[in-house]
């Protein structure tokens, strides 16, 4: 079985996923935490690794950044590639000072702008929700192993680099979102036509009120929280 980006069999990718945007993050986090690995795709050097956590099997692989990016793999993998459940660990900004650096968002609904999901599949929501089920598993072993989550609806942007930034942060009191990030609504959307199921944890990498941030290499290994909540959900 292979489709234009994931050149896999069925069998060697985990019922499931976890994907973080950068293909080397989810690189490191098959070296750290997982035995047994092996590597499922290299395509475009977007690196898929299914290997044991605590004896129990789960794949990761990267999303790429954007809406287009991630929406293009997740449905590959649920669609060809029987995946049930993907779980988004990314990074966002905070739109709000009380959030803190390094901060792990538990997401219950994103919102946005994008036309992915119109354009996708006629559906006219702006806003998408997390299943249910997994974000209550989520929770629960976040609890079990001390974690403090914040739960909240997010922005996924398709834009960055705004050239007028100060007019997202009225966007973010009116809608009250928590951070932004460019990925969420694509997969939520994605999972909602496939039936399968998606949630995302995100760990606050930068302010957009403070204007503080972390650096790229801080941003690859200091994410533990969330990895750690994550990789729980293997099966
Ligand atoms: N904007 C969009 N996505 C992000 C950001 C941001 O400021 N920080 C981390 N992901």
């Amino acid at each position: 079985m292979s489709t234009p980006h994931i050149n896999a069999e069925k069998n060697q990718i985990a019922k499931v996923v976890l994907m973080p945007g950068d293909p080397l993050r989810a690189k490191y986090i098959a070296d750290t935490f997982l035995t047994n690995v092996t590597q499922f795709n290299s395509v475009r050097n977007m690196f898929g690794y299914t290997g044991f956590y605590k004896g129990r099997r789960i794949s990761v692989m990267g999303s790429g950044m954007g809406m287009p990016s991630i929406g293009i793999y997740s449905y590959e993998l649920y669609k060809f590639f029987d995946v049930e459940t993907i779980i988004r660990i990314g990074s966002c900004g905070a739109y709000t000072e009380e959030l803190n650096l390094y901060d792990t968002i538990l997401v219950t609904e994103a919102y946005s702008e994008s036309t992915f999901a119109l354009a996708q599949g006629k559906c006219i929501n702006d806003t998408l929700k997390a299943s249910d089920s997994i974000n209550a598993k989520l929770d629960k072993i976040a609890k079990s192993i001390n974690i403090p989550l914040v739960k909240g609806k997010i922005h996924s942007s398709d834009v960055f680099y705004r050239e007028f930034p100060e007019e997202v942060m009225n966007l973010a009191k009116e809608k009250h979102l928590l951070g932004v990030e460019m990925e969420s609504f694509a997969l939520f959307h994605n999972a909602n036509v496939t039936k399968k199921n998606a949630a995302c944890l995100l760990t606050v990498s930068d302010s957009l009120v403070t204007h503080e941030s972390t650096t790229a290499e801080e941003r690859q290994t200091a994410f533990t929280n969330m990895m750690k909540i994550a990789l729980e959900m293997a099966e």
